[in-house]
């Protein structure tokens, strides 16, 4: 049995210390994290799972507030998806799947936005149909594969995939 809680009542040393075990502390070199650099999380969006009886998280899901920065100038915003991360000792018991399938229904829910993330299209599209297809003239600021550059719409009818342009943190909007 797998519970869920919002991320927000996780402390920052628990999630940072979970990140750590699934991804090493290098993670923060990653490309995913210059796209998203000084932005905060999507309290609406980021989960804590648990599946052990002794109160610990066994796995996280964020999603952070990004946009497609257009030849033309138009950004497009977007939500990146991810790190979505599992305990090692609790991988391949579904827990990985039961984050996403609820960020999936809770981003339909809440958002026209569409959704993107660098993941393995063995996982990500296979089970929520992610797909590189719209993402070949998107660019980010580091390396990675054009294979695993995946988006998807939050829902039917959200707003279309933005054809070309660079990936990077959303300018803030001054009331
Ligand atoms: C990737 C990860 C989140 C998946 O979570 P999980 O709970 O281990 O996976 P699930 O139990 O939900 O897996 C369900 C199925 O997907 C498959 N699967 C899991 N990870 C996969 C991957 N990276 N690529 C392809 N298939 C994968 C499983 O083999 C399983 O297949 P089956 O149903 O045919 O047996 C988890 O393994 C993890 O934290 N890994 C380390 C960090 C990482 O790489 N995160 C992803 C990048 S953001």
């Amino acid at each position: 049995m797998i519970r869920f809680e919002p991320l927000a009542a996780q402390g920052a040393d628990a999630i940072d210390a979970l990140l750590d075990t699934a991804f090493g502390p290098e993670r923060r070199g990653r490309t995913a994290y210059a796209i998203r650099r000084g932005m905060a999380w999507m309290t609406d969006l980021s989960f804590a799972s648990f599946s052990t009886e002794n109160g610990a998280m066994t796995g996280l899901l964020q999603s952070w507030p990004i946009a497609l920065h257009g030849p033309d100038g138009v950004q497009t915003p977007l939500v990146m998806v991810g790190p979505v991360a599992v305990l090692p000792g609790q991988q391949g018991s579904g827990e990985g799947r039961a984050l996403m399938d609820r960020l999936v229904e809770e981003a339909a829910r809440v958002t026209d936005e569409p959704l993107m993330m660098i993941g393995d299209p063995g996982y990500y599209q296979r089970f929520w149909g992610f797909t590189a297809e719209g993402t070949g003239q998107w660019q980010a600021p580091g390396p990675f594969e054009a294979h695993r550059l995946l988006a998807r719409l939050s829902r039917p009818g959200g707003h279309p995939l933005p054809h070309a342009g660079m990936l990077g943190p959303r300018p803030v909007v001054s009331a």
